[in-house]
């Protein structure tokens, strides 16, 4: 199956949960803000992430959220961090689910920086959804 993984960071702790969830599928974790974030080919699974900041998303999520289409993806994994809030993993959701890409129920989540038997973990959680 393929994949893309696609992330938002401002301190990391995301960007290390994506890097292993994209060690997990095989590909390169691409954040958001950057020229290669559009999804170029229909995937499989989409893999995408973000966190939570004072109870939203940041705005670059945000947008990209609004830019992704049906076609995009098959279907869609939604990771996160936060401090407290699992919001985050709704938030992503309902932009996914304003776009049309159906959301797998399984989420992964981590407690601010993950170490790294939860990134182990993550890697593991990838290989799976991509059976
Ligand atoms: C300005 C700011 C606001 C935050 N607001 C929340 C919040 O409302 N709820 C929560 O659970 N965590 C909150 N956090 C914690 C972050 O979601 C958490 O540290 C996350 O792992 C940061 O991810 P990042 O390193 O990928 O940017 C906040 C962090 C910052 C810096």
């Amino acid at each position: 199956m393929s994949a893309a993984v696609r992330y938002y960071s401002r301190s990391g702790n995301t960007k290390a949960l994506a890097e292993a969830i994209a060690k997990g599928a095989g590909v390169s974790a691409v954040s958001v803000d950057t020229s290669d974030a559009a999804i170029k080919e229909p995937v499989d699974v989409l893999f995408i992430g973000g966190a939570l900041y004072a109870y939203g998303l940041d705005k670059n999520l945000k947008e990209y959220l609004k830019t992704l289409k049906k076609e995009d993806a098959k279907k869609a994994v939604v990771f996160s961090t936060s401090w407290v809030s699992k919001h985050s993993i709704d938030l992503i959701r309902e932009g996914l689910k304003e776009a049309g890409i159906p959301v797998e129920d399984q989420a992964f989540y981590a407690r601010n920086k993950p170490g790294q038997k939860k990134l182990a973990e993550a890697e593991r959680f990838a290989k799976r959804c991509l059976l």
